[in-house]
């Protein structure tokens, strides 16, 4: 076990050990890369280069990020991600691959394929005009000639299988296509949705493995019953919207069988469920024992329903005080909220790279 990976555990059992933490973030980093697929949960700014609606890379978001600026998370700073990046040693995030693709800066420490709005079933990137899953794996392939053509194909093979990956995606599928589309709901019943999601994205892990990908993190998809948009949509004075919620948490219950079938099958994978369902739903119900003032009405304008171009600078109402709020948007998690759980992830993401 190295040092870093030592300090990687302390911090596991005892978040708030920070002086001894400070001793080891000098440490080269547990893994060579981090590549990273999915939504807006984790795109870190590859919509900022494509003609869509769904782009956050303007104020306020960014306001609380490390530079100050908007980088196109959609966040009023950091996603759950970036502390985990942090964390395992990095000292700077691997690039939107778009920017990469554009610059070649920082190609070795691994990529950023998300894209907000994207989802595992087509149709859902492609309504908004932003990279279906499947571009994301095909982006990957040409990542992974560029890492060779840099470091030779020796050092790429192993920086790719040595890598930690991250996919994190299927609430789009549900709010961004499949309740808004009268089609697909005459077509399917929410359980055959599901399962025809699960199996594209069963379909998806198989493929980043058969690329090289040994160490996955499956993101679950979050209690979207209880995003501030989904409360105001359906008209929802108390609680959340029960009816989504149990949509989410039977699609996770079947994503996490499905997630150790592929570990028992797939050899030399390491897969993990990175459960953010259970997190996020006990911030949303308990949020002053989680140090939260407000868990039903986002930070940007109203609260009630702006995201993306509709969250911006000229939005009166906006929050003072980001932290104090679970979402910052209608739809996504404040940064005080994704560092809560990305602490919540922390046991299985050691799991993978240990
Ligand atoms: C590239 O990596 C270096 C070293 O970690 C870092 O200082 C720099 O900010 C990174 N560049 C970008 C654009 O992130
Ligand atoms: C490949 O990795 C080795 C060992 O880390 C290093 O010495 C060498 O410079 C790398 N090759 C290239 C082309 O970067
Ligand atoms: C996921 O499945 C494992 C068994 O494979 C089980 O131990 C664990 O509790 C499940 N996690 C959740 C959050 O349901
Ligand atoms: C913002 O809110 C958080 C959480 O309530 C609190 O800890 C912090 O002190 C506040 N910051 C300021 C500048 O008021």
């Amino acid at each position: 076990m190295g040092f870093q990976l030592f300090c990687l555990r302390v911090a596991g059992f005892l978040v708030v050990l920070v002086q001894l933490w400070a001793q080891c973030s000098h440490a080269q980093p547990v893994v060579p890369a981090v590549f990273v697929f999915g939504d807006s949960t984790v795109d870190v700014g590859n919509n900022n280069y494509l003609e869509t609606i769904l782009k956050a890379n303007f104020l306020p978001y960014g306001r609380d990020f490390d530079t100050k600026k908007p980088t196109g998370r959609f966040s009023d700073g950091r996603i759950a991600t970036d502390y985990t990046i942090s964390l395992l040693g990095f000292d700077s995030f691997p690039l939107p691959y778009l920017e990469i693709r554009s610059t070649g800066v920082n190609l070795t420490i691994g990529a950023n394929f998300a894209s907000g709005g994207s989802g595992f079933y087509d149709s859902t990137a492609q309504h908004f005009n932003v990279l279906t899953m499947n571009q994301q794996l095909e982006l990957f392939k040409e990542y992974k000639n560029k890492l060779a053509a840099e470091v030779g194909s020796t050092n790429a093979t192993s920086i790719v299988s040595d890598a930690l990956y991250v996919v994190s995606a299927g609430n789009s599928d549900f709010l961004q296509n499949y309740y808004i589309n009268l089609r697909l709901r005459r077509l399917y019943t929410p359980t055959q949705f599901s399962q025809i999601v699960l199996n594209l994205q069963t379909k998806f892990i198989q493929n980043l493995y058969s690329l090289g990908a040994r160490r996955i993190g499956v993101v679950s998809v979050a209690p979207f019953g209880c995003v501030p948009l989904q409360l105001t949509v359906s008209r929802q004075a108390t609680g959340c919207v029960e009816s989504l919620n149990q949509v989410a948490s039977s699609y996770n219950q079947a994503l996490n069988n499905t997630i150790g079938h592929l570990g028992a099958s797939l050899s030399g994978l390491k897969i993990a469920y990175f459960d953010i369902y259970n997190g996020l739903l006990d911030i949303i119900k308990n949020p002053a024992a989680n140090g939260f003032k407000e868990a039903r009405k986002a930070c940007c304008g109203t609260g009630r329903v702006e995201t993306a171009i509709l969250c911006n600078q000229y939005l009166p109402g906006t929050c003072t005080n980001a932290s104090e709020f679970v979402f910052f948007d209608s739809v996504h998690p404040s940064q005080a909220a994704s560092q809560l759980l990305s602490n919540n992830l922390l046991a299985a993401g050691i799991a993978l790279v240990s």
